[in-house]
């Protein structure tokens, strides 16, 4: 940690176990979470279901919406791990956009970051068939994947991307393992190699000309 992070996180640091609602939808908000190391999941209920909007990791911030606009949460943020994140309150955050250029600009990059991301979601879920639409999405995962090296995804957050059942997705994943085009080891789905990839992308190439048949 560099002395300005060691300042900020005595002034405005909290360390929050995994598995804490930090708030839910339709909460009123009064602060701003920057995450410092530890993973969060963003989700909202739709018709009944829950649905995954984003797993945000370290550098990543979350809950600025409610203060931008003063309306209430727009979505409901749980740690899935422990983390440790800057909590900034409304006077804070409003003086931090205000008196830094630099971090403002950084603010609005995320958030057409954001827009842009939520977009190719949209995309994604327009797709009715469910294998094809898994498939996107993780093909997209992959893609845009943060960190380098072997890439590993939870059934259940494929779930919650793809809106669609774990015990569904995992039959889907199991056929998919089955032509190695992917690994599941246990609750993980694993990609290993640049193969792999091309063969999950050449699948969902087949899928978009022959449909339901291949
Ligand atoms: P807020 O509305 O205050 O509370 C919920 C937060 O979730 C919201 O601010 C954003 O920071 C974050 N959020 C909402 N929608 C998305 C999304 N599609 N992707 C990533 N983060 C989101």
């Amino acid at each position: 940690m560099s002395d300005i992070q060691a300042a900020l996180f005595s002034r405005f640091g909290k360390k929050i176990p995994g598995g804490t609602v930090l708030f839910q939808e339709g909460d009123r908000g009064e602060e701003m979470f920057i995450i410092q190391t530890g993973k969060v999941k963003i989700s909202k209920r739709i018709r009944g279901v829950e649905k995954t909007l984003a797993t945000l990791e370290k550098g990543e911030f979350f809950g600025e919406m409610a203060i931008l606009n003063d309306k209430p949460r727009s979505a409901t943020a749980e740690t899935l791990e422990d983390c440790e994140m800057l909590v900034i309150d409304r006077k804070t955050f409003d003086a931090l956009i205000r008196g830094n250029v630099e971090i403002a600009v950084r603010f609005i990059k995320r958030l057409a970051d954001r827009l842009r991301e939520t977009n190719d979601q949209m995309e994604a879920l327009m797709i009715k068939d469910n294998t094809s639409r898994l498939v996107s999405i993780l093909a997209k995962q992959v893609k845009d994947q943060k960190k380098s090296g072997d890439f590993f995804m939870t059934i259940e957050e494929l779930a919650g991307l793809a809106g669609i059942e774990n015990s569904q997705v995992r039959n889907i994943l199991e056929k998919l393992a089955s032509v190695r085009i992917l690994e599941l080891a246990g609750e993980k789905v694993h990609i290993a190699t640049q193969d792999q990839v091309d063969r999950l992308l050449r699948y969902l190439e087949m899928r978009e000309i022959f449909g339901e048949m291949a």
